[in-house]
């Protein structure tokens, strides 16, 4: 052991001091020869379509939500291997108002420095979710100075004059609360990961509305509920030539609309106030109203939120909100399929902040891969489900979404491209249909699923076990594919109406991406080939070349 004297130490300290200093002008005289700073993640549309820009490069998000309370550092130690196991890129974290501000003005930033510092650590981005005003269309997350002050920072009072346990979007002292403390939050972001970008995305709120009532019954609220429809509300919802109060123009809708309509004010004045601070891309989650036998606004599903109908107001009022996106649990093909296309627009980038972790999630999670304008999807709750101890018999809830990443991951710049030029196409196994056909420019592509029988019609998938088959098919020139998927039996033809008759696999290259670029493993063929291209139930990526003759 070294033992210094204390005059030692002042004058280690002082020549460490000059060190630093030297090494601190040096680096500020020569900035740009030494680190090329990077642009901060933005949202970006090239060549008419809309991708998500990590350090300059398009970014899509395979993300893992924590649950609600595992933003705490000693909950995260359980979760980071957790997180690896899954196989993801990016960690979504929850960020807590009553953790960050727990007296009015006084912050305690500890938390987001732990996320920070672990998920780089792991290797990983990450998404902050802010848990502020709402959060499932109530209050919970407000600190308790604003919920023990309700004169000053109003709840939404139901029909019956009872207040509900959510803040009221006309609250103006909540929204400058709000405000202050996201930009607070923002602000200490930019200072320690404006340079490396850890974080890329950051939502704001969480399924935001009321839940309790249809909309506010104060005074103030039915004061405003009566004044006049903004006419850039009519104009975003193709209503120019209508007029009239909110019960006038949109009837049994209005208290949804008016509360909407407020709440979009709300958050993106919010919003503003964190990217006056750091403009990172910003979201929020909406609690979709279109699922099945979720149809009333304010009881079975928050009232206030950007429900599909809304979108175009949201889009049009709420402009420092980069992406509005839906919270997707249905399992059912066609409702899946319903939302991604209600929230994908020209100018709102397709992002799928939760979904489950079942084998249809799994398989709908293809759907959001293949889709145009899609920046990521992301699994909800995972460290509830797994854990450190028992990672080794990871077998069930998000094992197949892990099994997705680990192929897609380092595959989707890839796809993506192939998706931005049209040339990407999705089958997943349905109950009752294990042979879907995929048509590109000059072949048609039968895919089976499950063992291929013999039968009428010739030989045909009899489905898997598990219903769990999905591919990826992608076009990368006429008689060239790229394919990726799980449990599936390809087998090509000439495109129907062709005069040849019959298609010849000329290779067939098993490989992997590595930084983008393509390694073939080995080429398959023998009887790996000839009963059809055969994908393995943990995931195959493949180069195809056919010949039709
Ligand atoms: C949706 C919410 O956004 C999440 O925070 C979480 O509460 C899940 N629902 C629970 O399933």
């Amino acid at each position: 052991m070294i033992i210094y004297t204390s005059q030692d130490r002042t004058s280690i300290c002082s020549r460490g001091m000059k060190l630093a200093i030297a090494l601190l002008v040096l680096s500020v005289m020569y900035k740009p020869l030494c680190v090329r700073a990077q642009a901060i993640p933005s949202i970006e549309k090239s060549d008419g379509h809309l991708h998500l820009l990590v350090d300059g490069k398009p970014f899509f998000v395979l993300g893992a939500q924590v649950h609600n309370s595992s933003g705490w550092p000693a909950a995260l130690d359980q979760a980071w291997p957790v997180l690896a196991a899954m196989r993801c890129n990016t960690v979504s974290v929850p960020v807590y108002w009553e953790a960050i501000e727990p007296r009015q003005g006084s912050f305690d930033f500890s938390t987001i420095d732990a996320i920070v510092l672990g998920a780089r650590a792991h290797n990983l981005h990450v998404v902050l979710s802010w848990f502020g005003t709402w959060k499932n269309g109530a209050m919970t997350y407000v600190p308790a100075w604003i919920k023990e002050n309700p004169k000053k920072y109003p709840p939404v009072v139901d029909s019956a004059q009872h207040p509900v346990e959510a803040l009221s979007p006309l609250g103006e002292a909540s929204r400058e609360a709000d405000r202050k403390a996201f930009a607070a939050l923002m602000t200490h972001l930019k200072s320690i990961d404006g340079a490396q970008h850890t974080v890329i995305l950051v939502q704001v709120e969480n399924e935001a509305g009321v839940l309790g009532s249809d909309r506010d019954y104060s005074p103030q609220g039915n004061a405003r509920f009566h004044e006049q429809v903004p006419s850039e509300v009519l104009a975003s919802l193709g209503r120019t030539n209508e007029h009239g109060t909110w019960p006038e123009v949109f009837a049994e809708r209005a208290p949804e609309a008016f509360m909407s309509y407020w709440t979009a004010r709300y958050i993106d004045s919010v919003a503003e106030a964190g990217k006056s601070a750091y403009p990172l891309p910003m979201y929020v989650n909406v609690w979709p109203r279109e699922q099945p036998g979720l149809l009333r606004p304010g009881f079975s599903s928050p009232s206030g939120g950007a429900v599909a109908w809304l979108l175009p107001m949201w889009k049009r009022l709420a402009t420092h909100l980069d992406v509005i996106c839906p919270d997707i649990y249905d399992e059912d093909e066609d409702s899946y399929q319903n939302l991604l296309a209600l929230y994908s627009r020209p100018d709102n980038p397709l992002y799928v902040p939760e979904t489950g972790g079942s084998i249809a999630h799994a398989k709908n999670m293809f759907l959001t891969f293949a889709s145009q304008n899609a920046i990521g999807i992301s699994i909800f709750g995972v460290d509830g489900h797994m854990s450190a101890q028992n990672l080794e018999s990871f077998k069930g809830w998000g094992s197949e979404v892990a099994m997705n990443f680990a192929l897609f991951g380092p595959a989707s710049e890839a796809f993506r491209s192939l998706s931005d030029a049209g040339h990407l196409k999705v089958a997943v196994e349905e109950e009752g249909l294990a042979n879907p056909g995929l048509s590109f420019d000059q072949f048609d592509v039968a895919v089976r699923f499950g063992p291929v029988l013999n039968g009428y019609g010739g030989p045909r998938g009899r489905g898997n076990p598990q219903r769990n088959g999905r591919v990826l098919v992608g076009q990368i020139s006429p008689d060239e594919f790229l394919i990726g998927g799980m449990n599936a039996n390809l087998i090509f033809a000439p495109k129907l109406g062709s005069a040849l008759t019959h298609a010849m696999l000329v290779t067939v290259e098993e490989g992997y991406f590595e930084a983008g670029v393509w390694h073939t493993e080995r080429l398959l063929n023998g009887d790996e080939t000839a009963f059809g291209v055969t994908l393995k139930p943990h995931g195959s990526l493949l180069k195809v070349k056919v010949r039709a003759y």
